[in-house]
């Protein structure tokens, strides 16, 4: 089979019982996961739910001790970050800051080059790149300069670069004004209209996953606790018991 028709036949990408430990301490128990291409999943639940170590796991920079990653059918537990691109898993960072001494637009053609991309075609794309993530007016500026909502879309960016059919994203909204989220919000749905990619996104904003995600997943304490639409979700005693209870005192 060639590397294009596995490409074109990528479906889906799953977590089967997955368990992760971190000293005694269940960061994942039995958690399982379908993203399918073309949807919008959101991950959510409280803090230390197991939301990062999950998106590790499928995006193979955690090996987990049980369960396995199944990408379109191939088995990738355990292969690896770079088996995971190569598979067409992209992932960005929660909180990441610095990108290294290079510019803006370096970065994003950094990520392109990291493909496999000749020099012209890679900054082809990157010009592409800057104008859909509202960035050619920083490009030539130190990445490690920029605003931190810059920063965010550059992230998403240098992700995107890869043409990615899953994009895992870690809170891509934290820190974000309100005007900010917004319009990262547009442009996270605009990736996967125009690449039919899937996005997985964790997020703590309720009112952007309710907005932007067709289905949303509830982990709590390692555990899935509900899978549904966000209304569905939003309804469910457990997850207002686990979650959004705590988050409504909160507020
Ligand atoms: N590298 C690590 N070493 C030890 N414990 C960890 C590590 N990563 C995560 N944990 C623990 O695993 C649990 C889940 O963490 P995490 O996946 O980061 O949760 P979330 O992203 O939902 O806030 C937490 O209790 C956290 O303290
Ligand atoms: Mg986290």
């Amino acid at each position: 089979m060639s590397a294009r028709v596995e490409e074109k036949d990528l479906q889906s990408l799953a977590g089967e019982g997955l368990e992760v430990r971190f000293e005694g301490l269940y960061a994942l128990q039995d958690v399982g996961l379908t993203a399918t291409k073309g949807e919008i999943l959101g991950l959510i639940g409280p803090n230390g739910a197991g939301k990062t170590t999950l998106l590790n796991v499928l995006s193979g920079f955690q090996p987990p001790r049980r369960g396995r990653v199944v990408c379109d059918g191939r088995d990738l537990t355990g292969s690896g970050p770079r088996a995971h691109v190569k598979a067409g898993v992209a992932r960005t960072f929660q909180g990441v800051r610095a990108f290294g001494r290079l510019t803006v637009r370096e970065n994003v053609e950094v990520a392109s080059l990291a493909t496999g991309m000749r020099p012209l075609a890679a900054r082809r794309r990157t010009d592409l790149l800057l104008a859909e993530f509202e960035l050619d007016e920083v490009a030539g500026r130190d990445a490690e300069a920029l605003p931190y909502g810059m920063t965010r879309r550059l992230g998403i960016a240098r992700a995107v670069a890869g043409d990615p059919v899953f994009l895992l994203l870690d809170e891509p909204a934290a820190g974000l004004s309100e005007s900010e989220s917004e319009s990262l919000m547009q442009m996270l749905l605009r990736v996967r209209q125009e690449r039919a990619c899937c996005l997985v996104v964790i997020e703590h904003d309720m009112h952007l996953i309710m907005r932007l995600c067709d289905r949303v997943q509830v982990l709590d304490q390692g555990r899935t606790i509900a899978v549904g639409t966000p209304a569905e979700v939003q309804a469910d005693p457990r997850v207002v018991d686990a979650y959004l209870g705590e988050r409504a005192a909160r507020a």
